[in-house]
């Protein structure tokens, strides 16, 4: 599988040359990157995929997703941030190709009451399992949420409950290890050196997504194929460092944002863990593209005028990945409605036609815009191999950018003024 990046020109236009140039004068720190061998380690748990999900945590989460199978309607999934949006992500572009009777409800990624009222009266209703993912345990929105609905599971299942309960974590002290350990929850682990946002090819989002039935091997392997891909082809041809050295070319004439634009509406929630990827990874200096995602035709009729005519400061990044499912040809109809000139088109050529006539509206305006494409419709496989290509471009990006990608000391700041309101 490839996933390409092509520039489209445009003024200010960026060269092949310029890529180029950049690459050269990056290359040093460019093949470390390939390598993962930059000054990250303790972080870079996500770089080969054999490590981030080794083959006996494939097997860990193969026999809990049969016992979660067996007894349970709904697997609530309590986490936040990395520890949701992975998942979250992936259902919506695979939930066509579940095949479980377990559904998943996700919970914990906010302190709306409506929410977790919503939770119990699922627990009260059908048979339910718990899974609490957190990196650090001491996230209080899932914290608190597991609180909460473990005892509700303490109430309707008594002293079994926590057979009903599996915890995705980390060792060390305070963590869920040591919980699961002290009350006896069932534990997956994932590498202390994978970050949240980096998680979504470890137990943290497989765990969740085999439940649900999906097919996580083929995910797997579309990672891999792109891993290897990326971290051996040449520098100049490789689409995930050119990815990254057009949108920092552009960043340094001045622009500020960057739309990643959807045509799938299933890819709103990729979007979303691809805002929370660059953001929480890039977002640590004055100088850096702000994250935005929009979904085509939708936001054609909502921010469309404004990309248009607005200031000039956005940069559209096109992911063109489709579906792969019958043709619906439009017929005539003995009902005039003025779409006559369609007829006879197919839907598919539609949604690309329109994207096209978009794009070159926003090129001819000045708005520099990027294709990136996968060889493959969209696909367990093929989303496994995006998810790499994004987790390795911001990697690349940070590194030339001479920020670290792994931390988030913003969002710890945020942490400690909330935990002194509170009273911790
Ligand atoms: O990327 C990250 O590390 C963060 O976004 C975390 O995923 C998020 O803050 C949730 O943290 P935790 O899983 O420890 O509750």
């Amino acid at each position: 599988m490839i996933i390409s990046f092509n520039p489209l020109t445009s003024h200010p236009s960026i060269t092949d040359n310029e890529i180029e140039e950049m690459i050269h004068t990056h290359e040093d720190v460019l093949h470390k990157v390939q390598c993962g061998n930059t000054d990250h380690e303790g972080s870079l748990g996500w770089f080969d995929i054999d490590h981030s999900i080794p083959k006996d945590t494939l097997k860990e989460i193969e026999t809990l997703a049969t016992h979660v199978n067996s007894m349970s309607k709904v697997m609530i999934v309590i986490g936040i941030g990395g520890s949701n949006r992975g998942a979250i992500s992936a259902l919506n572009v695979l939930h066509r190709n579940t095949s479980s009777s377990t559904s998943l409800y996700f919970a914990g990624d906010s302190l709306s009451n409506q929410s977790l009222l919503d939770a119990i009266a699922l627990i009260s209703s059908v048979d339910v399992t718990l899974n609490v993912i957190a990196k650090d345990f001491n996230t209080l929105e899932p914290g608190i949420t597991f609180r909460v609905l473990r005892d509700e599971m303490k109430k309707k299942y008594g002293k079994e409950y926590n057979n009903r309960i599996i915890v995705t974590g980390s060792y060390g002290k305070g963590q869920l290890h040591e919980m699961a350990l002290q009350y006896r929850y069932h534990f997956l682990p994932f590498h202390e050196e994978i970050g949240g946002r980096f998680s979504v090819l470890s137990a943290v989002a497989l765990f969740p997504l085999k439940v649900s039935g999906i097919n996580i091997d083929a995910l797997i392997e579309g990672a891999k194929e792109v891993q290897e891909e990326l971290t051996t082809s040449e520098l100049a041809s490789n689409s995930a460092i050119r990815y990254a050295m057009f949108r920092y070319l552009l960043l340094k004439k001045g622009y500020t944002c960057e739309s990643l634009v959807t045509y799938e509406p299933d890819l709103k929630e990729f979007g979303r863990w691809w805002i929370q990827l660059f953001g929480e990874s890039e977002g640590k200096t004055d100088s850096v593209l702000f994250p935005l995602s929009f979904s085509y035709s939708e936001d054609l009729h909502a921010v469309g005028q404004w990309i248009q005519q607005g200031p000039k400061i956005v940069i559209e990044t096109h992911l063109m990945s489709y579906h792969d499912n019958a043709d619906i040809i439009i017929q005539s109809s003995n009902e005039e409605d003025g779409f006559d000139y369609l007829n006879d088109m197919n839907f598919k050529e539609l949604n690309k036609v329109v994207g096209q006539a978009a794009i070159n509206a926003h090129l001819n305006e000045g708005v520099p815009s990027s294709i990136i494409e996968t060889s493959h419709p969209l696909n367990e496989k093929t989303l496994g191999g995006l998810y790499w290509f994004f987790l390795f471009s911001v990697y690349v990006s940070c590194s030339i950018m001479g920020v670290n990608p792994f931390n988030q000391e913003g969002v710890e700041l945020y942490k400690k003024n909330m935990y002194s309101s509170l009273g911790k």
